[in-house]
């Protein structure tokens, strides 16, 4: 492949100046003509091309980048994605199904290298040397009952005492080499995970003691939200079991200065489908529009009666920051109206999917005194994968930063939310192109909110390419592009660690 073409430099497209790009790479034997025909079929088709496994595992360096990568901004992006679509033959149908793929950019002195490898746990291992799927996804059932779940830690990728964890929320996290993406076992936390209670993909870090918050289930039918510090040893400390009234899916949590607040959503699993192994659990998930939404308010000691509050019914992934100011919260969530988003997350590999209500950037103030939701306002539309300045956790932030989709969830715009003067910012992929959640990296340790980086993949399907971009924070301008001269599926989470 002539490399200089592939590298040549694409302004932002219009649909326009995209088909005659298209039609030279064509007629140049750089892009294969399905692919282009897939590409102009709508942006439906740049969704499965932006999450198609990867073309390759590796490590690449000399990477051409447009623009200049910052001098200062010497350290490792991890990234995590499902990277399989289909398994042994067997065609994946959930959008969070396949094997777990980690993508790291190691940035030094302006110039960048990108390694990617699966995350080879023993069932993925035990898999290829059957040549057979075995294991049950979230999604998919094997061909074959009887192994059960699959623990993939393809959700979040975080660093922690030392050592590289990449989160499922299914199960313990997976330990993997940081140099070599190698798994390494899976992690207990020295021995203080309870063997089978699952951890979550979403712990939070406070930004002054460095401890972290984090939470997990007890696979089984125990009816209880375990809440953990992650002590600055390593270890886990217990400090509180939340007794649920039913099965429940929390996937996210806040934390505040003085508290950690939990969303429950009425969304549970029919157990005796789900314990019966011949429905996935995504099948498994039943929404109960006649409940309430939970809000679980709970002191970051774990001491004391947990506050309840409840909303209207509704489903939710992720938030933005819980800013607290005595008895008053704030707190900013991705609210959708249903649930309608699991019956698409579960079809996501069919020609025409059910269409999902979008989640809104729904801002919730509480009353902790009161003990009550004291108002409650949509400030944006079809958002997700909220980002912020960690270094604000429980303080009141000014910005966010969240991805906006269209239909089938494809991210393809980054908005930047100025609260206080209530305005936003966007920069729109370009057609043919898909953004992945941005990484909020602050220019260092006493920069003030708002002054750093926005580290985001983003997927040309033009070039069939995956890339990095560098974005100043505060004025979302470009300063780097890094083309990776592969492509890599568009996935969830992950996150920046500066050298030390
Ligand atoms: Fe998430």
């Amino acid at each position: 492949m002539n490399s200089s073409l592939l590298h040549r430099p694409l302004p932002t497209l219009n649909r326009r100046s995209l088909l005659a790009s298209l039609s030279m790479l064509t007629a140049a034997g750089l892009i294969e003509p399905q692919l282009v025909a897939s590409v102009l079929a709508g942006e439906r088709d740049l969704g499965r091309l932006a999450v198609q496994a990867p073309s390759s595992e590796g490590t690449w360096s000399s990477l051409h980048v447009e623009g200049a990568i910052p001098k200062d901004l010497n350290g490792t992006l991890y990234r995590v994605a499902p990277g399989q679509k289909t398994n042994h033959g067997v065609q994946l149908r959930h959008l969070f199904d396949g094997d777990a793929l980690l993508v790291k950019y190691q940035l030094r002195e302006g110039n960048a290298t990108v390694s990617a490898r699966f995350v080879e746990t023993p069932e993925r291992l035990e898999e290829a040397a059957t040549g057979t799927m075995l294991y049950n996804e979230f999604g998919t059932l094997a061909p074959a009952p009887g192994k059960g779940g699959k623990n993939q830690p393809s959700i979040n990728v975080i660093r922690w005492d030392g050592r590289l964890l990449a989160l499922s929320e299914g199960g313990h996290p997976s330990a993997v080499n940081e140099q070599t993406l190698a798994f390494e076992g899976y992690w207990d936390f020295h021995g203080t995970l309870p063997k089978d209670m699952s951890f979550t993909a979403h712990p939070k870090f406070d930004p002054e003691t460095g401890v972290g918050y984090a939470f997990g289930t007890h696979k089984g039918r125990d009816l209880a939200l375990t809440v953990f510090r992650m002590e600055l040893d390593g270890r886990l400390t217990q400090i509180a079991s939340l007794p649920q009234p039913d099965y429940f899916m929390v996937h996210d949590m806040l934390l505040g200065s003085e508290h950690l607040v939990f969303v429950v959503p009425p969304v549970h699993y029919d157990l005796p489908s789900l314990f019966s192994g011949r429905v996935t659990p995504a099948d498994a998930l039943r929404y109960a529009a006649s409940d309430p939404t939970r809000l679980i308010v709970l002191r970051k000691d774990g001491t004391g009666e947990p506050v309840i509050l409840e909303q209207p019914a509704g489903m939710v992934f992720h938030h933005g920051n819980l800013a607290e100011a005595g008895d008053l919260m704030t707190m900013d969530s991705l609210l959708s109206p249903d649930a309608s988003i699991f019956q698409h997350l579960a079809a996501w590999s069919e020609s025409n999917p059910p269409q999902a209500q979008l989640p809104q950037l729904t801002r919730l103030t509480l009353d902790l005194k009161q003990k009550r939701v004291t108002g409650r306002s949509v400030i944006g539309e079809g958002q997700e994968f909220p980002r912020f300045d960690t270094r604000m956790s429980g303080k009141a932030t000014r910005h966010l930063y969240t991805m906006q989709g269209g239909e089938n969830f494809t991210q393809q715009t980054l908005v930047r939310h100025d609260f206080a003067s209530a305005t936003t910012q966007h920069v729109d992929a370009g057609a043919g192109n898909a953004f992945e959640e941005a990484v909020f990296v602050p220019r260092h340790g006493k920069s003030s909110e708002d002054d750093g980086w926005l580290l985001h993949q983003g997927y040309s399907a033009v070039r069939n390419e995956t890339y990095l971009d560098i974005r100043d924070a505060a004025t979302l301008d470009r300063a780097a592009r890094v083309w990776t001269g592969q492509h890599f599926p568009i996935g969830f989470h992950g996150n920046f660690y500066y050298d030390v």
